[in-house]
């Protein structure tokens, strides 16, 4: 989403300015073209040639600078941005923007602006909790500006409390959603993810090399989108995505229960997890000691969730499944989209370098119900999400 996109980056005289220098580095390796435009005070801070350097542009710091007012007039970076971000955004800038003040650069720009304005607030925390600024944020926020709540922690005052400037992933994320249009607003979506552990003591489970990338992607590109997502996740090491409800499980038993208990409510339900089949029969409360001879554990079968799914499915409801294979890829992913019941399946060989479990690209195939399939090449899994997606906003869209 950020690819080609003109991102207006604010920078405000607090001590976390130095942090803009990170988001720079980051919008730019995402292929977005930042324009950098600081206030007098955040230059006591940070250099503009930092921010120069990093965005590849003149930052632009006084309206009263022929040459660059000449060039890149303040009207002109209001009008090309498609997202002004204020990053960090102090007491005194947000004040000055819930009172329509416009007496340098980057305040002209923000009352000038028709773009979409994220606000990312860090301050010392009794500033941030004065309810003067709380009810300068909350103009702000009925202006239609989205507020990036400021986290917990130690601040640079040596104070505790809320005032540190947001994460910046959390940055990162609420630029991609300000900029996604809202194609799922209304829609409840249900994604699993992830693997699930079959224990058989406490400290040995069996499992799968499922990492959940694919199932995470998924909910964060449909949150994105604006769909209420839940996200259902079997054990992973991924922070979850930003705004999704997330409901963690551990075995397929649990999985089981959970989607059950939502499936009804939801309008779209896309099964990436890596279930297992299997459960040992027996779970050992302690540790089964080793002894001579071969150990024999004997596995009861799992439920099909997704095949459960589909023979309860209600009109209307879009239900997606995923097959890993390691042969006979399109015949194998055939069979398990009739018996499942569903719309079409996304099929991939776990065995192509660059696909499957735990890699960042995916190299799919969608097979739908009359047969037709679309071979999509290796991409990020980000954007295989997109793929599944587009095609699941169609279904809705004719239904
Ligand atoms: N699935 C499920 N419950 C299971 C097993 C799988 O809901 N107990 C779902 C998966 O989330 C996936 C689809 O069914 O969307 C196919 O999973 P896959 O592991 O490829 O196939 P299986 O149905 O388990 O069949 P097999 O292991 O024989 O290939």
């Amino acid at each position: 989403m950020l690819d080609g996109k003109t991102i207006v980056l604010g920078v405000t005289g607090g001590i976390a300015a130095y942090k803009a220098a990170e988001v720079v580095r980051s919008f730019v390796k995402a292929g977005a073209n930042v324009q950098v435009v600081m206030t007098a005070n955040a230059r006591q801070f940070v250099s503009p040639l930092t921010l120069q350097t990093l965005s590849g542009q003149p930052v632009c710091t006084d309206l009263f600078d022929l040459g660059l007012e000449s060039q890149i007039g303040h009207i002109q970076v209001a009008r090309a941005a498609h997202l002004i971000m204020v990053i960090p955004a102090t007491a005194n800038i947000i004040a000055k923007m819930a009172a329509g003040i416009a007496d340098d650069y980057l305040t002209t720009v923000l009352l000038a602006a028709t773009a979409p304005i994220v606000v990312c607030p860090a301050m010392n925390v009794k500033m941030y909790e004065n309810p003067v600024v709380q009810r300068n944020l909350e103009t702000l926020r009925q202006r239609g500006c989205i507020i990036v709540e400021p986290e917990a922690g130690e601040l640079a005052c040596k104070e505790e409390g809320t005032g540190r400037l947001a994460e910046l992933t959390t940055i990162l994320e609420t630029a991609h959603r300000a900029l996604t249009p809202g194609s799922l607003a209304g829609r409840r979506v249900l994604v699993s993810a992830g693997p699930t552990w079959e224990a058989f003591d406490p400290v040995r489970y069996i499992s799968n090399p499922s990492t959940g990338k694919m199932g995470y992607a998924l909910a964060t590109v449909a949150a994105r989108r604006s769909a209420e997502v839940h996200l259902v996740s079997g054990p992973t090491y991924l922070h979850p995505p930003l705004g999704v409800h997330l409901h963690r499980i551990v075995t397929a038993l649990q999985m089981e229960e959970c989607i059950t208990g939502l499936a009804r409510d939801m309008d779209v339900i896309i099964m990436a997890a890596a279930v297992g089949d299997y459960r040992p029969a027996e779970a050992s409360p302690h540790k089964v000691k080793k002894a001579e001879g071969d150990l024999w554990v004997q596995l009861l079968r799992n439920p099909d969730i997704l095949a459960g799914l589909g023979q309860r499915r209600r009109d209307g409801q879009v239900l997606v499944g995923f097959a890993a294979e390691t042969e006979n890829l399109v015949e194998n992913a055939m069979q398990k989209l009739t018996q499942k019941r569903l719309d079409f399946i996304v099929a991939n060989n776990l065995v192509n370098p660059g696909s499957g479990f735990g890699c960042d690209t995916n190299e799919v195939k969608i097979i739908r119900k009359d047969g037709s399939m679309d071979e999509l090449p290796r991409m990020p899994k980000e954007r295989v999400a997109g793929e599944i997606l587009n095609r699941i906003e169609s279904l809705l869209a004719s239904t």
